[in-house]
């Protein structure tokens, strides 16, 4: 297979891509491998040529000004938006997930975190992760059908991650904003997920909140690929490693964070001064 090509080559300074999806190698396995992905709104490039590998376990940040396409690529991941052009491959499988439902690209291990929690208000907590493992499992239908040993065995380990064992018992409509976010996150990892995309995670939150937040992300890479897009960028100094910076649907750079906060470019489209 020949080399892909590079939009923006130059942008893209750091690591070089592998040059087919099978490639492995010194490098670590990929988990997401998206390519020459292109969506238009209306005449209106909402991405671009956006060419993106995300590693197994790796804690990725993806920043960019109002508008650069973030969530759209988030979108495309998931199913809810069809490109135009271009594929997005799982764990270096032959399928192309844009082919594929929304429902199936869920349970293929992409879950997904809308920026407003979506949580069964009227349910307790533990309900919550009975539900996402049986909307995962497709039986949706026969709530609280009996979970196996290992399934509530994995709730249990779940409500431990996202410190609310305390409030299993409690209805998810009481908790507090961070509470209900942790809890959705929490509903993703019930469906064990391998890659989970998180978008603008701490809006409205506290500051203990997000600190928490910020924990609890860094602490689910390695096991996951987590992909954050958020605006906060003393959020994202705090959990990031490498970043990838999108602007007008196209990738600006990407780079460890360090190199990122110093790019001219970077910072004339949406670091400032
Ligand atoms: N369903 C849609 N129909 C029409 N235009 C859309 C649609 N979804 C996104 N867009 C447009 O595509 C562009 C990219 O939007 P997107 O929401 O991906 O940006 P973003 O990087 O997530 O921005 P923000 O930081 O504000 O959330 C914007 O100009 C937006 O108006
Ligand atoms: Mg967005």
């Amino acid at each position: 297979m020949s080399a892909i090509s590079i939009p923006m080559a130059d942008a893209v300074r750091t690591p070089a891509l592998p040059d087919a999806p099978r490639a492995e190698g010194a490098r670590p396995p990929l988990a997401l491998w998206i390519e020459s992905l292109s969506v238009s709104f209306d005449g209106f490039k909402a991405l671009d040529d956006v060419t993106l590998t995300f590693e197994k376990g790796e804690l990725r940040c993806l920043i960019g000004p109002n508008g650069a396409g973030k969530t759209t690529l988030m979108d495309c991941i998931t199913g809810k938006t069809r490109p135009d052009s271009g594929a997005v491959y799982l764990e270096n499988r032959d399928t192309d997930l844009t082919r594929l439902s929304e429902v199936r690209i869920a349970q293929l291990g992409i879950g997904r975190k809308f920026q407003r929690p979506t949580v069964f208000e009227g349910h307790t907590v533990y309900e919550n992760c009975e539900l996402a493992l049986a909307g995962k499992k497709g039986v949706f239908r026969t709530l609280f059908a009996r979970l196996t040993a290992a399934e509530r065995a994995r709730i249990d380990e779940v409500l431990e991650l996202i410190g609310l064992r305390d409030a299993a018992k409690r209805q998810a409509g009481l908790l507090a904003h961070g509470q209900k976010q942790w809890l959705e996150i929490g509903m993703l990892l019930a469906q064990s997920p391998t890659v989970l995309l998180v978008d603008e995670p701490i809006a409205g939150m506290t500051h203990a909140e997000t600190e928490r937040t910020a924990e609890l992300l860094t602490g689910l890479a390695g096991t996951h690929t987590v992909v954050v897009v958020e605006h906060d960028m003393e959020f994202v100094r705090s959990i990031a490693r490498r970043v990838t910076v999108l602007h007008q649907g196209k990738v600006l750079a990407d780079g460890p964070m360090a190199q990122i906060q110093k790019d001219p470019r970077v910072i004339e489209v949406y670091l400032g001064d």
